[in-house]
């Protein structure tokens, strides 16, 4: 039996795709557990890009079978546009995704909200994907889940007492016409022809797949600052991309995980708003915006970029138990004589023990940095941890050292040969 998590370590974005299609190699199933269409995973696979939203970036190796957990919130329309997109570029899914009955869904409604309630005077930036409104049902016990979809009478009468009371909110709060009951009963009644086929009892698919013997990877969307209980509240998405969501996400108990990988960027970056104490404002962040190409691979926005934070990836390693980590984008700092690593924060004059989730806070710190040589020469081609110029060896070292983490895998480039892992 073997179930391990696959996390991001800082605000999204650290390359948890590649990673993921490079490690399902060895898996037979991947699932995901949280979040939605909001995430986007990149994967290359010779020149052709793939971008997942929904599906585990897993399903591109055909062995593997790939699960979409309770945990996560479901668009229909968005699911079946990525299968079609998949099944387009020769890639079928039949018979090898699987979709939990108690996964939550989203719903017209719950995309409009998201995009008005974004209009009011705390503008989290979100992704506009109907996240945040979906799980706030979910929680107040009034969502349609996947499983609706097979009661049809069910599923209308659900529709129709949620549309009563959304289009009252949208209509005497956000002076919106509302939405028309009519044209949502129709299109979700339809999306059950093409989405029973797919639908499973997970927990037990899982379960009795780690009883066999088989390897499961848990691929976690966002990342752990962006996590609703752990992250940098309310700056932060709402649901658990930290490693504990992965067993309330998927019906997997905690016992039976025993790995979790951290993915961990060689530098940091953030889409949206909220504290970022590392951020660079100027032409250097422009410059690292740049170089590596950080602009969001689900709504194009440009990421806000800035140096590697240790102090936060080592809290993110004792809030997630990562037990080993994939650096990534490593060559994008290739072209730095000097690399500045942040090993704490300071705040009114003192350097704090614990790293402060708290928004006003981490407002108020000063980062304390280190400066560390940089390499100066192109790595994109390196093949092994051998291969590596000494100094980007110390920049590894320093960085593993200072977050308290123990680097496995390391990433030059987007390209699956452009990873190698590191036995020392
Ligand atoms: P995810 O959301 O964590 O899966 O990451 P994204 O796919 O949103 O963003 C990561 C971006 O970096 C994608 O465009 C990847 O193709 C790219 N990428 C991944 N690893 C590397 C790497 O080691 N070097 C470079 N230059 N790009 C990488
Ligand atoms: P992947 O899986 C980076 C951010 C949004 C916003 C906040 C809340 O590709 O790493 P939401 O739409 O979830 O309500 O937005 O979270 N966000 C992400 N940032 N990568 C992601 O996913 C993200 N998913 C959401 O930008 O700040
Ligand atoms: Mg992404």
């Amino acid at each position: 039996m073997s179930a391990t998590v696959l996390v991001g370590s800082q605000w999204g974005d650290e390359g948890k795709g590649k990673i993921v299609d490079i490690l399902s190699e060895k898996f037979d199933i991947v699932a995901r557990y949280q979040g939605g269409a909001n995430a986007g995973h990149t994967v290359m696979i010779g020149e052709k890009q793939y971008i997942l939203h929904l599906i585990p970036s897993g399903i591109l190796r055909e062995n593997v079978i790939c699960v979409i957990g309770n945990g996560v919130v479901i668009d229909p329309q968005a699911l079946l546009e990525e299968i079609a997109l998949l099944e387009s570029h020769g890639i079928s899914v039949d018979g090898r995704l699987f979709i939990s009955q108690n996964a939550h869904l989203i719903m017209p409604y719950h995309k409009l909200l998201d995009s008005i309630s974004e209009l009011g005077e705390q503008k989290i930036g979100t992704t506009g994907r109907g996240i945040g409104p979906c799980y706030i049902d979910k929680y107040a016990r009034k969502g349609i889940r996947i499983v609706d979809l097979l009661n049809r009478a069910e599923l209308e009468k659900k529709i129709r007492i949620n549309l009563k009371e959304k289009n009252d909110l949208l209509q005497k709060i956000y002076s919106h016409e509302g939405l028309d009951v009519e044209a949502i009963v129709k299109q979700y009644l339809e999306f059950d022809k093409a989405i029973d086929k797919y639908i499973k009892d997970v927990p037990a698919f899982l379960n009795q797949a780690l009883d066999e013997g088989k390897s499961v990877l848990l691929e976690g969307a966002q990342g752990t600052f962006l996590d609703v209980d752990h992250g940098t509240y309310p700056f932060v998405t709402s649901s658990n991309p930290t490693s504990g969501g992965a067993c309330t996400g998927t019906g997997i108990p905690p016992t039976r995980i025993d790995s979790v990988i951290g993915i961990v960027k060689a530098y940091t970056t953030r889409v949206g708003n909220g504290p970022f104490p590392t951020e660079l404002t100027d032409e250097e962040g422009e410059k690292l915006r740049q170089i590596g190409a950080e602009f969001g691979a689900t709504t194009g926005r440009p990421r806000r970029c800035g140096w590697f934070d240790a102090f936060l990836v080592s809290y993110s390693k004792m809030i997630n138990g990562i037990t080993s980590a994939a650096v990534t984008k490593l060559d994008v700092l290739s072209n730095y004589e000097k690399i500045k690593v942040c090993v704490g924060y300071e705040l009114n004059g003192r350097r704090l023990k614990t790293f402060p989730t708290n928004v006003e806070q981490l407002n108020s710190v000063t980062p304390i940095y280190e400066e560390v040589d940089g390499w100066m020469e192109d790595i994109t081609s390196c093949t092994s941890y051998d291969d590596l110029p000494s100094k980007t060896k110390d920049y590894l070292d320093f960085i593993a050292k200072h977050s308290g983490i123990n680097i496995s895998i390391v990433s030059v480039g987007p390209k699956r040969k452009q990873t190698f892992w590191v036995d020392r």
